[in-house]
């Protein structure tokens, strides 16, 4: 890997993604990012790389990009990543995560790049009590975002086989961290409880989520960069979850803020309920979680408690704001 263009590189995982390459000596990384209202310049602060604001589906852009940097690489983290937002409004999904990705895909074979896709856990859709999923089992996505990101993961593998390109994908299941974006329960529900306010916790809370530390995910991915097998797909995860009321235990533990912030309010249409990952396929390339789930949790946790500067201007924007009403305001009243 000589050159690495990292889609998405200002959004959360992309950003901490940068900071290891950087760390594990790699010299030659740019970033293409489109500044969405998730993605922010600061979360590469500190950091030397060249940064070029576009957009994944602009194909002579990326043409450009990659002869002008030496790019034979790309990792594909640029994407729309809310479920509420994919519930919300959707084509923007399938728009980016989609036809972007296969832009991507197109200028790789155009120029004999390796590609690699960041995908999701959430493409195997919802997974009974005592079953973990296989990278082999059959996709059956159950939102607009998971469904966006399945038919990437399938594009990707028809240009492996189709055209022989030089592609791998990791599943990775929930992540926190530093960087993320606060629409994501983990850093809401921290900014909320640091600001007195009620977290809205969906239905019974009993949904359970593989919470993973980024940091883990980054060098899962990194670690199938350098010695994963062309054509195949890792997942990426703590291989255990936890419900998402045990989540608030470990949060409200950490900030030492009480239960009686918690508000159960109106489900999430199409609510996954469990998702669950084997890693044993990554594991077997030699790498292994740092994190469990909980201590994943209590650090993100405690980075945003550490960060007021980070997160304040977000939740002060109006964008934020005006999201916040609208995703919140009618469930907060009982209404919705
Ligand atoms: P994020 O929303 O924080 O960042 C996404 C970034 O992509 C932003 O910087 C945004 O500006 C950029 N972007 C969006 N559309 C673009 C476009 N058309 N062209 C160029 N850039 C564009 O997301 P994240 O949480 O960092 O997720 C990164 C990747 O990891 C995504 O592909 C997501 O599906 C996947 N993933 C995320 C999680 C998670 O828990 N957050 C878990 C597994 C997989
Ligand atoms: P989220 O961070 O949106 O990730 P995903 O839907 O991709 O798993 O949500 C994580 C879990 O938290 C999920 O079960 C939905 C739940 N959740 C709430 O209960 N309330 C909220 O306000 C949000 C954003 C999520």
């Amino acid at each position: 890997m000589k050159g690495i263009l990292v889609t998405g590189g200002c959004g959360f995982i992309g950003a901490n993604f940068v900071r290891l390459l950087l760390e594990r000596g790699y010299s030659n990384v740019a970033v293409l990012d489109k500044l969405t209202y998730a993605g922010r310049l600061e979360n590469l602060s500190g950091v030397e790389v060249p940064v070029v604001i576009g957009d994944i589906g602009n194909l002579e852009l990326l043409r450009y990009v990659c002869r002008a940097h030496g790019i034979d690489t790309i990792v594909n983290f640029a994407a729309e990543t809310h479920v509420d937002q994919s519930i919300a409004s959707p084509f923007i999904f399938t728009e980016t995560n989609v036809r972007g990705t296969h832009v991507l895909l197109e200028v790789a074979r155009e120029l004999g790049l390796r590609f690699h896709q960041i995908s999701t856990d959430e493409v195997y859709g919802t997974i009974p009590l005592g079953q973990h999923s296989l990278e082999s089992d059959v996709l059956q996505p159950r939102s607009p975002y998971s469904a966006s990101k399945a038919a990437s993961d399938h594009l990707v593998q028809s240009y492996f086989v189709t055209y022989g390109l030089q592609t791998t994908t990791t599943r990775g299941s929930n992540n926190v961290g530093p960087y993320q974006f606060l629409e994501k329960v983990v850093p809401l529900f921290a900014t909320n409880a640091l600001l007195g306010l009620p977290l809205p916790v969906y239905g019974d809370g009993l949904q359970m989520r593989d919470y993973t530390h980024v940091s883990d995910h980054c060098t899962g991915i990194l670690t199938v960069l350098e010695r994963g097998a062309i054509g195949e797909i890792y997942n990426v995860g703590a291989g255990q979850e936890i419900t998402n009321l045990e989540m608030l235990e470990v949060l409200l533990q950490t900030l030492e803020k009480p239960c009686s912030l918690i508000r159960h309010v109106a489900d999430r249409a199409g609510h996954d309920r469990r998702y669950s990952v084997s890693v044993a396929k990554l594991e077997a390339l030699g790498w292994k979680a740092q994190f469990s789930p909980r201590d994943a949790v209590a650090a993100a946790v405690k980075w945003y408690a550490d960060h007021p500067d980070y997160w304040q201007p977000v939740r002060e924007s109006s964008s934020f704001q005006a999201y916040y009403a609208r995703q919140y305001a009618a469930r907060l009243e009982g209404k919705s």
